[in-house]
């Protein structure tokens, strides 16, 4: 394959559907496929964590069409999303389908390329950064660390309205184990305390990140017993994730910022 073809346009086959993952926000987050694939759409839909940068990328004249969801908001049901995909596969266009970060990763990828798979849609994926590498990324952190931390989990805190996070706190607060909580800043004080009451040392290092690669982008250090407050004034809309784990401390960065946080309490 020549260099040309590899970054031609037209990826797309009319009325074929593409899931692509959009990364955490930054448009230089995408691979070159993603782009050339947006590029190519003669409709996108997107999820409310898409970046407006990434959406910049359509060509003019693409059908721009969210089906937004964020969390406790109404949102377009998923079944209402599976038949206006299909429905736009059907007519011929070329869909492109974004998804925040990776789209296997609490995307409800399976739903929508069962549905399509079924009415004899061809379907593609493309994968992309999910919201954990980013948040190490941003950090200088590495989610996994030689003989301390050799178990990384993604694990969503995400539970239908009223019910109680039904996880295997257990398996979750091995010591050497990196959590990775996605849809996590309402349940972070369950979270902890579940943590704490499995065994996990309340000294555990977290990081929070908020908004990463965004130009908003915060991220918070400190201790698993203080994570209820340091979620605090994370506001519902941000996406947060929580990364909880020996491995987070070790990070140079995260270092300099203990070294800076024990100093400032010294003075
Ligand atoms: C429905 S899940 C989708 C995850 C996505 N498929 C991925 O791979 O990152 C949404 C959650 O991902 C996390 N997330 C996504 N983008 C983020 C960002 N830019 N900063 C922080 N967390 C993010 C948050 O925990 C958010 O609540």
């Amino acid at each position: 394959m020549r260099h040309h073809d590899l970054i031609a346009p037209g990826p797309i086959a009319p009325g074929t559907v593409w899931l692509v993952g959009a990364g955490p926000g930054d448009p230089d987050l995408l691979t070159r496929r993603a782009e050339r694939l947006i590029a190519a759409a003669d409709i996108l839909f997107f999820d409310a964590l898409v970046g407006p940068g990434v959406l910049a990328l359509a060509a003019p004249g693409t059908e721009l069409v969210s089906v937004g969801k964020r969390s406790g908001r109404h949102s377009k049901p998923q079944e209402g999303i599976n038949d206006l995909l299909l429905a736009a596969a059907r007519a011929g266009k070329r869909v492109v389908r974004l998804k925040g970060g990776d789209p296997s990763i609490f995307g409800r990828s399976t739903e929508e390329i069962g549905h399509l798979a079924a009415h004899g849609i061809a379907v593609h994926v493309c994968p992309g950064i999910t919201a954990a590498s980013a948040a190490a990324a941003s950090g200088a952190a590495s989610l996994t660390l030689r003989g301390l931390a050799r178990r990384l989990t993604f694990v969503t805190a995400h539970t239908r309205a009223g019910e109680p996070l039904d996880l295997d706190w257990t398996a979750l607060a091995g010591a050497d184990t990196t959590l990775a909580v996605y849809m996590g800043r309402a349940a972070a004080p369950e979270v902890a305390r579940e943590l704490v009451r499995a065994g996990r040392d309340p000294d555990t290092p977290v990081m929070i990140a908020v908004n990463v690669s965004l130009p908003e982008e915060r991220v918070i250090r400190g201790r698993l017993a203080a994570l209820p407050f340091l979620v605090q004034t994370i506001s519902d809309d941000d996406p947060t994730l929580l990364l909880i784990g020996e491995a987070l401390a070790a990070s140079p960065q995260g270092a300099l910022a203990e070294a800076r946080a024990m100093a400032s309490a010294d003075a």
